[in-house]
């Protein structure tokens, strides 16, 4: 695809990955839409990318479906049409089965889960009219790994984006659509993922266990010590969408792993041991 004069919407744009994405597609031509809920990151988003291109920032909930809807109308008002979709935008809070409040369950379901959907329900139709398009799905190695000690909403959320994305692929090859899907799997990214809770609607209670607590810090260390750059990923993800290859994995032996884990379990009954994230 070349990229010059397409469209392409990001949503999580303010930050991390969704900002490399903005970033890259930028320098390769395109115009860019990146939707976010957090307000003051976004305009700084808008006005560093603005540097770079055409930008668009639309203060966007990816849970809600009207505010989904919002963004491409004035997707489609300012640019007339868009070619690349990235569903990106996710959050993550925790603890052990028993002290997660269903609210939290709701709050990472509906960000995680129903915010990708919302984006494949309202935008599948507009990446239609075009010749090629593309759809990017931002999963998690989370989505090959249970048992991660205090992440199980996390998880639940990115095997529900796997399964819809995996879905969605197999239908629209069957039909010969002009949509190609892609699922991005992260495995460690440098990004403000650690500190997800800061988005938290107020009426999420966070868990101050000592198990949480420890599984955080290990996270930020491992992301620190072995993370990847977002550019990186952002790269991956440009390149994904030129080969056409379904799976960006970018971490390929930790999701490797998991599955394996699975089919040893699956075939000989011997379940896996919790784990610590990265491992
Ligand atoms: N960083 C990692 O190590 C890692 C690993 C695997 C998967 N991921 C996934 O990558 C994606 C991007 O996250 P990141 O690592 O760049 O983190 P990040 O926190 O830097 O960026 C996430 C962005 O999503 C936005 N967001 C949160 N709730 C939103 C909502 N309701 N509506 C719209 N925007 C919302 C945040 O404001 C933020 O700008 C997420 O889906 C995350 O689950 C990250």
């Amino acid at each position: 695809m070349d990229f010059t004069g397409k469209t392409a919407v990001v949503t999580g744009g303010a930050s991390g990955m969704g900002y490399a994405m903005a970033e890259r597609f930028l320098a390769e031509g395109a115009n860019v839409v990146i939707a976010d809920i957090e307000r003051e990151a976004l305009d700084r988003a808008a006005h560093t990318l603005g540097l770079l291109g055409d930008v668009l920032a639309v203060r966007t909930d990816v849970s809600s479906e009207e505010s989904v809807q919002a963004l491409a109308d004035e997707t489609i008002e300012r640019f007339g049409g868009v070619h690349i979709l990235c569903n990106n935008a996710g959050v993550e809070t925790g603890g052990s089965f028993g002290a997660i409040a269903a609210r939290s369950w709701r709050w990472v379901m509906d960000v995680n889960f129903f915010g990708v959907l919302n984006g494949c329900r309202v935008f599948l139709p507009l990446l239609e009219e075009q010749p090629e398009a593309h759809i990017v799905n931002t999963a998690s190695v989370a989505a090959f790994n249970t048992g991660t000690a205090t992440m199980t909403p996390y998880a639940t959320s990115k095997f529900a984006v796997l399964a819809l994305s995996e879905s969605l692929d197999i239908e629209l090859r069957a039909r010969n659509a002009t949509v190609a899907m892609h699922l991005l799997a992260p495995g460690p990214v440098k990004t403000r993922m650690v500190e997800a809770e800061r988005n938290k609607p107020a009426d999420v209670q966070l868990s101050a266990e000592p198990e949480r607590i420890a599984q955080m810090e290990n996270l930020a260390r491992l992301t620190a010590e072995v993370g990847l750059e977002p550019s990186e990923v952002a790269g991956m993800v440009y390149d994904a969408i030129q080969d056409g290859g379904f799976f960006i994995l970018t971490h390929p032996e930790h999701a490797l792993t998991g599955v394996r884990k699975r089919l040893h379990w699956m075939e000989t009954g011997e379940a896996p041991a919790p784990r610590i994230a990265g491992t």
